[in-house]
């Protein structure tokens, strides 16, 4: 299985904060953004890994993880996004990399207490489809949510004003190599990108999609100012990817 983190974007929801650099690259706590998808992808079993970025300081990230050995990798790949084409696009960069193999996709500003061990492992014992992750939120509206029928997701909504359940989608994908041929067939949305909502929505309606809940806290340090200032809370007080 391969690992992908997206860490991409021009983090405008962090200005002046991202002015001059890329968001995956601020500090959380003691360790830039990106040491903890990295960690969670590691600890998961994921070594082979792809960072897709984006913008000006692309080469920072080159300098910051090099070949992955501070995480006990031997080596890394990286894929640059030019734009904003959306979560989905990015990870379309990715193909040739995927190989058909199947992918744990992680947005570079999603950070767990836990670790993701047992879903992927889940997951690699499912013939296709894709599999996503859910957490109980206090304010569901920030995120993908999903409307329930039972105990089955009949679809999931992209910030909802009127969330349909307490649960938001995590930063956190798993997909067979089917994705990609999927991600040809989206359209973008009324901001212009291609969204990873959309691609989960087509695998729902494939039937082809499973859901884990998350254990342990989640915190997207990149929605807000106040979201970030809440994950370097979290960290300090917590610690991240505990096993
Ligand atoms: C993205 C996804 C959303 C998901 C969230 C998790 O939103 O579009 O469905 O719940 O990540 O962090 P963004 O934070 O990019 O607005």
């Amino acid at each position: 299985m391969k690992g992908v983190i997206l860490a991409g974007g021009l983090g405008t929801r962090l200005s002046p904060l991202t002015n001059i650099t890329n968001k995956h690259l601020l500090p959380v706590y003691d360790k830039p953004m990106i040491f903890y998808p990295m960690q969670t992808l590691v600890n998961a079993g994921i070594d082979d890994i792809m960072v897709v970025t984006g913008g000006n300081n692309a080469g920072d990230f080159l300098r910051l993880l090099g070949n992955g050995k501070d995480f006990g990798l031997k080596h890394m790949n990286y894929a640059y996004q030019k734009g904003e084409g959306g979560i989905a696009e990015a990870l379309s960069l990715c193909e040739h990399f995927a190989k058909n193999d199947k992918v744990v996709v992680m947005l570079g500003d999603n950070i767990i207490g836990g670790s993701i061990k047992k879903s992927v492992e889940k997951f690699a014992k499912m013939k296709s489809g894709g599999m996503i992750l859910l957490k109980e939120v206090s304010e569901p509206r920030h995120y993908g949510v999903p409307e329930f029928s039972g105990s089955k997701i009949k679809r999931i909504i992209e910030k909802p004003k009127n969330p349909p359940s307490n649960f938001a989608v995590v930063g956190i994908y798993m997909y067979d190599g089917e994705a990609f041929e999927m991600i040809r067939k989206l359209k973008p949305s009324r901001r212009g990108e291609l969204e990873i909502t959309d691609l989960n929505n087509m695998y729902l309606k494939k039937g082809k999609l499973g859901y884990d809940i998350l254990d342990g806290w989640w915190a997207d340090a990149g929605s807000s100012i106040e979201g970030w200032f809440e994950t370097n809370k979290m960290v300090s007080l917590y610690g991240a990817n505990k096993k």
